[in-house]
């Protein structure tokens, strides 16, 4: 009786090991089988949308003379806790930062200007006649509170201008913006647009902030206290309600813009009047990376059904940072467009997808010979730029057929055993189910006649 207690006792002791190591592998399952929070999979049923935007901001960057530039989405930690500011938000809660296996500091970056900049002070682009144009599209990270339209892994299309300080640039950065999204038939937007002043300005500002924000303390978060002298920008900055309120009645930056600041910002509006775009004057915009100077600007997509709005993008000057970072002095503006939101925006209003060319010409071959062959051909036609689909990893006749009929091709080249040895082809239209035989060798100039044929006749049925 003891004996067999004992043993009941061991089983149920194994059993909740045994329990125990399930839920771990299920756990580690679950972990293997899911990316970070925040980091998400772009399929290829959302591709097409990813296809138009990307193909937009490349034709924008052409038409307006950007160089394209790919900077690395690792950096040293200091660039840009330097640029961005050590004191904001992005700098001292989102960063994705980790010491290398060398024990260097480093970052996945937070946004493409720093690198952007760097790699124009590292190249000497400074010596290049001006204005410099340079545009570059990626991933970017930050460790924020993910929801819809918010991620941890997103996108960016980043466009930078260095090397001129007259204003119309920056009326020509948001005439760029409103193009692009006019492109991806984005409408109902609007530009919010503020000046935060020269450094100096900015610095006037800043105090009149804190003097500000020190009367009003006790309605601070103790989270923030210690940004009511470091930096107010950023309680000004802040989404929660009761900071909301009481930026009502901060001071705005207007209140400390000096004479060079209040002209550049006249001129920037009436380029802007001249433009014919949509634009709010938001005293309170200040954005939250610290290295803007002058204009600033977002671009806020307004949901009218569900009163939501966010932002699309944003940008302005930053006429300091690059000698700040070492270079000479060069002044700068540009902008930041989030592409996951453009996506996400694109199919709110349902704008009209990409769609990938289809091909026109579907191979089928019913021989080991004639398989064989098939891949000259794929590829005499290819080079031809004639786009042509296949199943080679099929034999059946009927099967291959059907996904020619699926894919809405407008001709099918068959080829059995005797066409192999013969150096022929069977052309079948799909539309009339006509077919001849022709030669390999003069297959390309007759299905280029065929397929405009096929166009005609498509248009006039
Ligand atoms: P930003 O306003 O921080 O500016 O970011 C630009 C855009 O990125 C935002 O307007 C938004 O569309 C998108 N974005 C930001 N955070 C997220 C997120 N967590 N998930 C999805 N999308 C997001 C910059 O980054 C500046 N570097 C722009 C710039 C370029 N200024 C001068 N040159």
């Amino acid at each position: 009786m003891v004996k067999n207690k004992k043993e009941n006792k061991k089983t149920q002791t194994d059993g909740g090991r045994t329990k125990t190591v399930k839920k771990e592998v299920k756990l580690e399952q679950q972990l293997v089988l899911q990316p970070p929070r925040g980091m998400r999979d772009i399929l290829p049923g959302d591709q097409p949308y990813w296809q138009q935007v990307r193909n937009a901001l490349t034709k924008v960057s052409q038409e307006w003379g950007f160089g394209r530039i790919d900077t690395p989405i690792v950096e040293f930690e200091r660039l840009f806790l330097r640029s961005i500011g050590e004191t904001t938000e992005v700098a001292q809660k989102e960063m994705y930062s980790f010491a290398t296996r060398g024990n260097d500091r480093v970052a996945l970056r937070p946004e493409h200007t720093a690198g952007t900049v760097r790699a124009y002070i590292q190249h000497g682009m400074n010596v290049l006649p001006k204005p410099v144009k340079l545009f570059s599209i990626g991933p970017v990270y930050r460790y924020d509170r993910p929801q819809e339209g918010r991620y941890r892994e997103f996108y960016q299309g980043n466009f930078d201008i260095y090397g001129e300080m007259d204003p119309i640039l920056d009326a020509q950065v948001i005439q760029m913006a409103s193009r692009l999204l006019a492109i991806l038939g984005i409408k109902d937007v609007v530009f919010r647009v503020n000046s935060v002043g020269t450094p100096a300005s900015r610095i006037a500002y800043k105090r009149a902030l804190t003097r500000y924000f020190t009367k009003h303390k006790k309605s601070i978060p103790a989270s923030l206290q210690e940004m009511i002298t470091v930096n107010p920008f950023r309680i000004l900055d802040a989404k929660d309600e009761a900071l909301c309120a009481l930026a009502v009645d901060a001071p705005t930056s207007l209140d400390s813009l000096d004479d060079e600041s209040r002209t550049h910002f006249d001129k920037f509006i009436t380029y802007l009047d001249e433009l014919g775009v949509v634009y709010e004057h938001d005293v309170n915009l200040v954005r939250g990376l610290d290295y803007y100077t002058q204009t600033v600007f977002e671009i806020v997509a307004r949901d009218t059904s569900s009163q939501r709005q966010y932002s699309l993008g944003g940008g302005g000057r930053y006429d300091n940072l690059i000698e700040s970072l070492g270079g000479e002095p060069t002044p700068a503006i540009g902008f930041g467009l989030g592409l996951d939101r453009l996506v996400l925006e694109m199919k709110r209003i349902n704008a009209q997808a990409y769609e990938a060319p289809r091909p026109r010409v579907f191979i089928v071959q019913l021989s080991e010979l004639a398989k064989k062959k098939s891949l000259t051909i794929f590829a005499q036609l290819q080079k031809a730029g004639i786009l042509t689909a296949e199943s080679f990893g099929r034999g059946n006749l009927t099967s291959q057929l059907r996904k020619a009929s699926r894919a809405g091709v407008d001709i099918t080249l068959i080829m059995g055993q005797k066409e192999a040895l013969d150096e022929t082809v069977i052309m079948k239209r799909m539309l009339s189910g006509t077919q001849e035989t022709v030669s390999q060798d003069k297959l390309v100039p007759i299905l280029r006649k065929a397929l405009k044929e096929s166009i005609v006749v498509k248009k006039i049925k």
